[in-house]
Order: C-alpha cells, then structure tokens, then sequence
C-alpha cells in the first residue's frame, strides 16, 4: 500500500478507503485516540485504535513521541476538531519512544527551553510551522526571479578577499594551530595553507554576482554568509543565508522597485500556501500578547500585518529627511533614545530605524542617499559628494531587512573611493575589470533571510527561524 501524508488524507478525504500513514504520536489518550503527525500540515490525523483487538504491549507502546505506521480506513470523524478520522486495522511501532525520558511533552514549552533541544523542536507545531514557512519563502523567492528572467549564480563561499568591509570574518585554515609556519618577518606563512593564501568564509556574495550581472543581466545568489561580529542580538546570527540580486542597466530606483516587489511576491506565497500555519502562529502571538501589558501589545494579528504589508506602497525618503524627523523626534528631544541623534551623518541604530517604521510612517520604510562615510566603497557617489545611492528597507518589529545600493560603474571614483576606504587596488583587480572593459551602470541588494522568515512568521528571535543557529559561544548540533 502507498503511503498518504496526512496533508493528503485531510484534504482529499479518501473515505471509505484504506490506506497506510507513517508518523510520531503526539498524544494518545484512553488507549484509543492516537494524534498522528508526519509534519506535512500543523494538523493530526486521529487514528482510531481497537482497545479490545490490540495487544495490550502494543498499546503500551503508543506513545507520545513514537514512530508509527498504520493502516486503516478513512472515515467521516464522529469527534469535534476533525473532518476525518483513520479506523486502524494495522498498527506498527517503528521506533519506540520512552514517555519518561521524552522532552517533548504534550504541553506548553518555552522557546527558550526549545532552543536547547533544537535537534528534537522540529517535532513540535511552532517549529514545524516555522520550518515550512521558512521553506515556502525560499520556494517563492526562486520563484519570483525564475519568473523574471535571472540566473540563479552560486557565488563562493571559501573566499580570498577581505573588501566587501561588511563584518569581521571566519578565517579558513588547515594549518596546525599548535605549529603555525612563519615566514621571514615572522609572521603567519600562508603561502603555506591550503590555497596558498589567507582566505576566509564570505560575508556576501555580492561582488561575485556583480561579475555574473555583467554578463547575464540579473543574476541572483541565496546562500550562507558568515559574520565573526560579536552581536549577541535577537536579529543577529554568525550564520545567516542572503538574497543578493544584482541587475544591469538598471539604478536605485530600479533596485527598489525591485526589492519591493520580491517582498510582496513572497509575503503573498506565504499567505497563499501557508494558511494553517500562519493562523496557528497567530493564536500563539495572540496567546503570548496576553502575558504582556496593554501597552506592548502589537496593534495587529500576524495575518493583518502580511496583508497590510502587501496593500501599502513603502514610504520612499531620504537619509537627510530621515534625521530631521527624528531629531525632532519626541524621544530623541527627550533623550530616551539609548543613542542621541545631534547631526546629519550619524549611523542609524535599530531604535532609529523602528521608530521610522513602527511611530512615524507606521509601514515598511525604504531610505536612500547616506553619507558616505557610513557605507561601503562600491556604493555609487551621488553628485552632491556627500552621499551615496545606497538602500536599506526597514520592516516593523524587524528595523533593516535589505540593504542595498546601485554601484559605482565608474572606474576612477571607484579607484578613489577604494583608496579612502585603503583598500589595496592590486587585490580587486578582478572587481575593476568589469569596471575596465563594458561597464555600465548597474544595483543590486541583500535580503536577509531569516529576518524575512521572522517578519513572516511573527517570531521576535532570530534563533527560532534558522534550524540550527550559530551565534557568539555556541554552535551546538
Ligand atoms: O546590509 P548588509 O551587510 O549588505 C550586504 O552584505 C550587501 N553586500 C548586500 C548587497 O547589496 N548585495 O546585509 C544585507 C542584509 C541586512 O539588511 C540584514 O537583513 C541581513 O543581511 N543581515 C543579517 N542577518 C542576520 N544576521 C546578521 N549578522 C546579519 N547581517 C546582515
Ligand atoms: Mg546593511
């Protein structure tokens, strides 16, 4: 007999046939209900098990946490909660589960206590929900360029340049740390490791693709970045996968429309594919709401906020406009702001920029032309000398989700950009070629995907998103 996923059994609603599930029990009460889920849909398939026919050692081992397979048939469900039920004539006991020991027990677990058993939280609705969330939105993602026309590029995730000045870096060795060859001024010989130099693991795919974009038009990458940077924050990790678009004949401008409509485009999918699961997260922010005073409470459920996301355009402003607002904020006359704003060309801080979006705006922001002095050399300067055509979108509850920036396509500002920033020329030689032959003006931006999935999924901790994270002083699993 082939096997039905639960998903399949609760929406074709096979009745009167038989057929076989395989799953964990979630809960099995009287020695006759069992709540069977194989993590294909937050619902469980209700088995109904003969208490008079079953082997009494059987019934034992039902249990919650047990891998199971049944066979049975389908029938309309007599109980509250269910369309269907399952009528089993054949129940095995694949993996057995001790009760006692299990972590998992049918009730309430804090996430934090879930962090901790990050190898077994898969099993449970929130983490399952969240996992399948977290797949439909890379699903969309490859979806929404496909569409478009880009070249999905795998950029390198070993690199050997240090330019991109996003955050500190892994380094990638295979020397032996207790016996380091040094060279002639004593210092670590790399021309001895295993790709003849220093390399490190890439904090951003971006100026790989930049190469690809030159050739292909739009190309995009979506994988690993590594960031060394000691932030021990609820929207930070050490390893967090990016959405790096870059496109050809095209500006900021462009590069806005663009990131916009990638987020609305995956927002919606989410909405569209994901239903069950965003309405159990729902409950769960709403059930959690009612711990915290009035005051703190969100002004919306998670669904109202997606669909509020997609109806309304993104408040479109400039840095400089930005900082007027906020010095003449209420909190920062008031210094309640942990970091003061006093002048134009301060960096902005999470507080900042949730004060935009959440107080001001009360929607997603996009701000462009920062100093810059507080953003990378590749940004293209504007005419003003000052500023730079970058791009950061800041979202409610998350503050910068995409950063981004059209790129400067002219060989010598370019040149003189990287030697304020002193980045040595003869290392990017690469990088100034596509400046040398064909260049043309061109932007791209970076997602970060897990404060997409966080957005999403209502969830205010970057760690609960990712499978397994990885952050200062831990990389469990
Ligand atoms: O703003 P960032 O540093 O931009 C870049 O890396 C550019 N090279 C992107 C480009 O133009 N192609 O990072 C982009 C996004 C941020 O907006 C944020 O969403 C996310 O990546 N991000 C992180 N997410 C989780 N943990 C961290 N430590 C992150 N650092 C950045
Ligand atoms: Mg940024």
């Amino acid at each position: 007999m082939k096997r039905l996923k639960v998903l399949d059994v609760l929406t074709n609603q096979p009745i009167g046939e038989e057929v076989l599930v395989c799953g964990w029990i979630r809960t099995f009460r009287n020695n006759q209900f069992a709540a069977l889920n194989d993590g294909s849909t937050i619902k469980t398939l209700q088995l109904v098990v003969d208490r008079e026919t079953t082997d009494e050692a059987l019934l034992k081992r039902i249990t919650t946490g047990a891998a199971i397979r049944a066979a049975g048939t389908i029938v309309e469900s007599q109980g509250r909660g269910q369309s269907v039920e399952m009528h089993v004539r054949d129940i095995k006991v694949v993996g057995d589960s001790d009760p006692e020991k299990y972590p998992l027990q049918p009730k309430r677990h804090s996430l934090e206590f879930l962090r901790e058993i990050a190898h077994l939280r898969f099993r449970t609705s929130t983490f399952s929900a969240i996992f399948r969330i977290r797949h439909a939105a890379a699903f969309a993602i490859h979806e929404f360029f496909n569409k478009r026309g880009f070249v999905y590029i795998h950029s390198p995730i070993i690199t050997g340049s240090d330019a991109e000045g996003a955050g500190e870096m892994f380094q990638v060795t295979t020397l032996d740390l207790d016996n380091v060859p040094k060279n002639e001024e004593g210092k670590v010989d790399f021309k001895k490791d295993f790709f003849n130099k220093a390399t490190n693991l890439t904090v951003s795919g971006q100026l790989e693709a930049e190469l690809g974009a030159l050739a292909l038009s739009d190309v995009y990458t979506f994988g690993p970045t590594f960031r060394a940077e000691n932030s021990n924050t609820s929207r930070h990790l050490a390893e967090f996968w990016m959405i790096e678009p870059e496109i050809a004949f095209a500006d900021i401008h462009d590069d806005m429309d663009l990131a916009e409509d990638m987020l609305k485009y995956v927002i919606k999918y989410v909405m569209d594919n994901c239903g069950d699961d965003l309405e159990f997260l729902e409950q769960r922010l709403v059930n959690e709401e009612k711990q915290k005073p009035q005051n703190e409470r969100s002004p919306m459920p998670l669904r109202e906020k997606l669909a509020f996301c997609l109806e309304e355009d993104y408040e479109r402003l400039t840095y400089t406009e930005a900082i007027n607002i906020l010095m003449n904020s209420k909190p920062n006359k008031k210094k309640k702001f942990q970091f003061v704003i006093e002048e134009w060309g301060a960096d902005l801080q999470s507080e900042h920029e949730r004060y935009l979006v959440e107080k001001h705006f009360k929607k997603p922001v996009i701000l462009t032309g920062y100093p810059k002095e507080i953003k990378a050399f590749y940004m293209r300067l504007n005419d003003d000398d000052k500023t730079v055509a970058a791009m950061d979108i800041l979202f409610p509850g998350i503050g910068e989700i995409v950063g981004g920036s059209q790129r400067e396509e002219r060989l010598d500002v370019l040149q003189s950009r990287m030697k304020d920033f002193d980045i040595p020329e003869h290392e990017m030689e690469w990088f100034l070629d596509t400046r040398r032959f064909g260049t043309c003006p061109h932007a791209g931006f970076g997602l970060g995907f897990e404060r997409l999935v966080m957005f999403v999924t209502g969830m205010t901790n970057i760690r609960d998103v990712i499978p397994f994270p990885r952050f200062p002083g831990s990389a469990e699993f």
